[in-house]
């Protein structure tokens, strides 16, 4: 039993991901087809170590006859062409944030609520939360499960990579620049982000949160429980690949560091380093590349009556995107959900 799966945005940071998660997972497909924009038409990318796929128009492709797709081109691409391709009988698993919030889309991350992928057949979409949701809410579910998490307060530390392929040129570039003395303007971010920090992804509300911000209250509310508060602020680094997160959690019920530490160890996509010394905690550049939601720095919050504080890393292209995305076609073929079609 195999599938037919395309794998729209197939040049971009996050589309090239999938298609290396795909072929390490193993996941059952007869054929993978990369689709892109019409500038990319006949450019090669790399499906596992040894197949290379050429690029084929978005625009003019026709979804009769494909199983899957997995689409990260963009919000507005994904407008137009995550229906059409749901139309044509196939599934589609989307990164984009166009469809997060409507109600009749799940909103999934498998670790979580798996059990919202059966409400996918009305629209035949399933949306990804966005990178920053995911790893955190993977890190709060265990917790919530003890103590009923109550609010949440979270400034986040994100990579370059969470904006896409030119984010991640400019961040090389203007670092080159700045070292050999050349002017740089910023294209892709509002500030320079070599040897900086901004405090604003996405754009902003009339509350005077950002987009980013906003995403991380609503998503996690759709996905782990409507009655949590999360106040966040969204901050882009330096930093190639990997999110990283300060969370202060306030619970429901008490809740010791030791029950926390224990619901953490055995939580499924979680690994727990905290061995409070120099060193024993993750940082980015140590989650890139790897699967895993990792926690360290987990401590009490005296502050509030029921309090924890943890330090939370992932890799925004593989947890935060490509391998949520994947994970959601392997429970959709693990529950029988979905069938290849012939
Ligand atoms: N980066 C992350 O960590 C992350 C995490 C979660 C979700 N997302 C979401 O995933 C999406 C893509 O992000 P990314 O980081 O991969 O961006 P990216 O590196 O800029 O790649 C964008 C991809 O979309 C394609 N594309 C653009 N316009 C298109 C069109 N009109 N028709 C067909 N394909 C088109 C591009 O193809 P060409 O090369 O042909 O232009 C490219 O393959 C965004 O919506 C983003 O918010 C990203």
């Amino acid at each position: 039993m195999a599938y037919r799966v395309a794998v729209v945005g197939a040049t971009g940071a996050v589309g090239r991901e999938i298609l290396k998660t795909l072929a390490e997972r193993d996941f059952p497909v007869r054929e993978v087809v990369a689709l892109a924009s019409g500038r990319s038409v006949g450019i090669e990318v790399s499906f596992g170590e040894k197949s290379v796929l050429k690029v084929q128009a978005l625009e003019r492709f026709d979804f009769k006859g494909t199983d899957i797709a997995l689409f990260s081109p963009g919000a507005s691409v994904s407008a137009v062409h995550a229906p059409r391709a749901a139309a044509a009988g196939c599934v589609v698993i989307d990164n984009t944030s166009q469809f997060r919030m409507e109600p009749d889309v799940p909103l999934v991350v498998p670790e979580v609520n798996p059990q919202a992928l059966k409400r996918f057949e009305k629209r035949r979409i399933i949306a990804n939360p966005n990178c920053s949701t995911i790893q955190m809410v993977v890190a709060l579910k265990p917790l919530h499960d003890i103590a009923r998490v109550k609010r949440v307060v979270v400034a986040t530390y994100q990579s370059v990579s969470g904006a896409g392929k030119e984010a991640m040129d400019e961040l090389f570039n203007q670092t080159r620049s700045i070292f050999v003395n050349d002017p740089t303007v910023p294209e892709q971010f509002p500030k320079p982000i070599a040897f900086n920090c901004i405090p604003h992804i996405d754009r902003f509300l009339d509350d005077g949160a950002t987009k980013e911000e906003w995403k991380m209250a609503a998503e996690t509310r759709k996905i782990l429980d409507p009655d949590i508060a999360v106040i966040a602020t969204c901050v882009r680094v330096p930093v190639f690949i990997g999110h990283a997160e300060a969370v202060h959690v306030e619970f429901e019920s008490p809740i010791t560091e030791e029950q926390a530490e224990e619901a953490l160890r055995d939580a499924p996509g979680v690994q727990l380093v905290d061995k409070r010394e120099d060193g024993g905690y993750v940082t980015q550049v140590d989650a890139a590349g790897e699967d895993a939601v990792y926690v360290s720095r987990l401590r009490q919050d005296p502050t509030v009556p029921h309090g924890l504080a943890f330090w939370c890393v992932a890799d925004n292209l593989r947890k935060g995107a490509a391998l949520n995305a994947v994970q959601i076609a392997e429970a959709l073929h693990e529950q029988g959900l979905i069938q290849p079609r012939r």
